[in-house]
């Protein structure tokens, strides 16, 4: 059987915790004075820590000196934390389990490719850690995503051309990185935000096991695109 490698992306893919980024980056913004919106919380999807402080204080208007930017970053990942603490297998999104067992069963190889330095915890508490062959996180990363770094170390770990890789995405900027690593790309959410993506589905309940085997098979390949470039 053919060997392709699945490189999952984990917040909002794997499990839900938008919520939990959302609660925390909200205390923490209107603690220094900045509303935060649920359309706002949107935009830091895929986006690093770092880059999404900078983005709510250029929303809020505000400069900070280095020393309180890091102080509030801290602040924020702890009450993340405090979230993340309380969460079980039951909060793994539907059919993402079965998905990784099917992909295991038929022999292929598993990666994840994340931008949170928090993916090891999380994969333990809901007990997904052994599934996958390697592990790619926020702490691995110097570029982050739409730059494709992420992916292509997933790859290599996994001793794959990209071309023979499939990433799961629920962000604009993971699509277009999947995209520019000639990868096939497969978009898990809302289809009007995700139409860059190869293939979309609304949730993993939505992708049969004939699709896995097609791109197993090859019989679903990555069309080449032209005109890739970084966004930002
Ligand atoms: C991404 C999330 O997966 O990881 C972002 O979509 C988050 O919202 C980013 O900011 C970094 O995560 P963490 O856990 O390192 O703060
Ligand atoms: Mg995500």
């Amino acid at each position: 059987m053919n060997k392709k490698g699945f490189i999952f992306d984990l917040d909002g893919v794997i499990v839900d915790t938008a919520k939990y980024h959302f609660l925390a980056w909200k205390n923490l913004a209107n603690s220094i004075g900045i509303d935060f919106s649920e359309t706002q919380n949107e935009q830091l999807k895929g986006v690093s820590r770092v880059r999404s402080l900078e983005k709510i204080l250029t929303w809020g208007n505000k400069t900070l000196s280095e020393e309180e930017f890091s102080r509030l970053m801290t602040l924020k990942n702890e009450e993340y934390l405090s979230y993340i603490n309380t969460m079980d297998a039951s909060e793994v999104l539907p059919n993402v389990t079965n998905t990784l067992n099917s992909l295991n069963n038929k022999k292929q190889a598993i990666a994840l490719g994340s931008a949170s330095k928090n993916a090891r915890p999380i994969l333990e508490k809901v007990d997904l850690l052994d599934k996958f062959h390697a592990i790619v996180d926020g702490n691995d990363v110097t570029k982050a995503k739409p730059d494709p770094e992420v992916f292509l170390i997933g790859a290599k770990l996994l001793q794959l051309q990209p071309n023979d890789c499939v990433v799961f995405e629920d962000s604009v900027a993971g699509i277009q990185a999947a995209n520019i690593a000639n990868m096939l790309s497969i978009g898990i959410g809302d289809a009007s935000v995700l139409r860059e993506a190869d293939y979309i589905f609304k949730d993993f309940t939505e992708i049969p096991d004939s699709f896995l085997e097609d791109v197993i098979s090859d019989k679903i390949k990555k069309q080449p695109k032209t005109n890739l470039s970084i966004k930002n």
